[in-house]
Order: structure tokens, then C-alpha cells, then sequence
């Protein structure tokens, strides 16, 4: 059966300083808790290495939040899927609304990286969501089969299985504005319902689909408790361990 996950996406903040002390913060919080669900934190490329050597990768699981659509060579600034599994993570975000919207990610693009992440046994949290308008005129679930169908189902059905998909309505994210455990729900089971039509009930029942956009510690009991909503993908309260700790106990 299906995993729950909760995963911090810490985004571009913290120092290096910072982002150590904040994983050390979450890596202790972990011992005192039987948590019911995966704990993941995806932190800036700079922070990999050193945030894997202070935390116990039995109970806090690491990841990027992006990797390059190539292997290696001449494209300078770029950080590859080899080089993010070569500092101990095993996660890696792709296709946050955030790259899409300002830099310019397509499914295109997204396709090579899937491929390269998985290439590089790392699991690739998978997101997708429509904006405002999207909501607004109804053509959301439209927008995020298409999202779905244009990175993801060349993939073989083995490969489909090692992903984790994260929901994050756009309007919800960093707004403060919450997708009601309702919307949620909706949409997770229309996700799933499309998975199943591509590749089969089982695969669609064992693949876990967070939720994330403002969620918090108040929040997340009810959106965790529907069926369809296997966790959380976490930004700004995934950046102090104890707002994090109040998500990763709502299971
Ligand atoms: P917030 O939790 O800050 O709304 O961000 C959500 C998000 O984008 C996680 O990837």
C-alpha cells in the first residue's frame, strides 16, 4: 500500500549555517516521535552534503529541489541528477510551479529530468497544479491530467511506480490561501482515477499523492484525513522544525 509523506521544500532560504542548524533541529525532533509517515527534506544544492552528514537517513530522507535535463557537460551553473545522488540525497523536486513559471520548465524538459532522476535512483516528487484562473474557469482538472499525461506516462509502468506526485494549486502556494480538504480531495481522486486509467488500480493505489499550498500545522489533520491525501508537500512552515513537527504529527 501506498506510503504517507511529508516533505519540506525549503526553497531558496537559509544559509548553509542556517540550513544545517534546521536539520540537526528536525534530525533530533525525529527521535522523540513515532511518525507516522515519511519524512523528507529537499534543501538548496549547496546544502546537500553537509545536511546529509548531520541527520539519520532511517528516519529523515533528503532531496534536491531540481537536477538538470543532462547528464554533464558545458552548461555552467547547472547541478545534474549524479551529482545531487553523489552527495547522499535520494530525492529530488521536479516541476514545481515555481520553475515552471520562472524558469521557463516544460514538460519537455521535465520528461529528461524524470528520466535522468530515476536513472540516478533518486525519487522524483513530481508536481503539478493549475492557477487561479484555471480554478476559476473550471478547466483545472483538465490542466493537471495534461500535466500529468505530457511528462509522465511515456514512462514504463515500473518507472511510473517510484514516483510521489504533489498537487500544489498554484493560488494556494505561499498565499496563505489553503485548497479546502475538499478541493484537495477532488482533485486528488481525479489524480488517481487517471493514473488508474493509464496504468492499471494497482499502480494508481500505490502511488502516494501529497498535497501542498499553505499548509500548516492547523490544517494538515484534515487534509491528511482524506482518503486520497497521503501527505504534504511543505514550504513555509517546513522552514522551522517546529511548524514542520506540528505537519509531520498530524498523521
Ligand atoms: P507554501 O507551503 O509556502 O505555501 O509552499 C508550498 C510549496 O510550494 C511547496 O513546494
Amino acid at each position: 500500500m501506498r506510503k504517507n509523506v511529508v516533505a519540506g521544500n525549503w526553497k531558496m532560504n537559509t544559509t548553509l549555517q542556517e540550513g544545517v542548524k534546521l536539520a540537526t533541529e528536525v534530525n533530533e525532533a525525529l527521535k522523540n516521535v513515532d511518525a507516522k509517515c515519511d519524512v523528507v527534506i529537499c534543501v538548496p544544492f549547496t546544502h546537500l552534503a553537509s545536511v546529509n552528514a548531520v541527520i539519520d537517513p532511517a528516519k529523515l530522507g533528503l532531496g534536491a529541489e531540481n537536477c538538470a535535463d543532462h547528464v554533464k557537460g558545458a552548461y555552467t551553473g547547472e547541478i545534474s541528477a549524479p551529482m545531487v545522488a553523489s552527495t547522499g540525497a535520494t530525492y529530488v523536486i521536479l516541476g514545481h510551479s515555481e520553475r515552471r513559471q520562472y524558469y521557463g520548465e516544460t514538460s519537455e524538459t521535465l520528461k529528461e529530468k524524470v528520466n535522468l532522476a530515476l536513472a540516478n535512483n533518486l525519487t522524483p516528487i513530481f508536481c503539478i497544479g493549475e492557477v487561479l484562473e484555471q480554478r476559476e474557469n473550471g478547466s483545472y482538472l483538465e490542466v493537471v491530467k495534461t500535466q500529468i499525461e505530457e511528462a509522465l506516462f511515456d514512462l514504463s509502468a515500473e518507472d511510473f511506480s517510484k514516483l510521489i506526485l504533489a498537487y500544489e494549486p498554484v493560488w494556494a502556494i505561499g498565499t496563505g490561501k489553503t485548497a479546502t480538504d475538499d478541493q484537495a480531495q477532488e482533485m486528488h481522486a481525479f489524480i488517481r482515477g487517471v493514473i488508474a486509467e493509464k496504468y492499471g488500480k494497482e499502480v494508481a493505489d500505490n502511488t502516494s499523492i501529497l498535497y501542498g499550498g499553505s499548509c500548516k500545522p492547523s490544517n494538515a489533520k484534515a487534509l491528511f484525513a482524506k482518503p486520497d491525501v497521503d501527505g504534504g508537500l511543505i514550504g513555509g512552515a517546513a522552514l522551522e522544525a517546529e511548524s514542520f513537527m506540528g505537519i509531520v504529527t498530524a498523521f
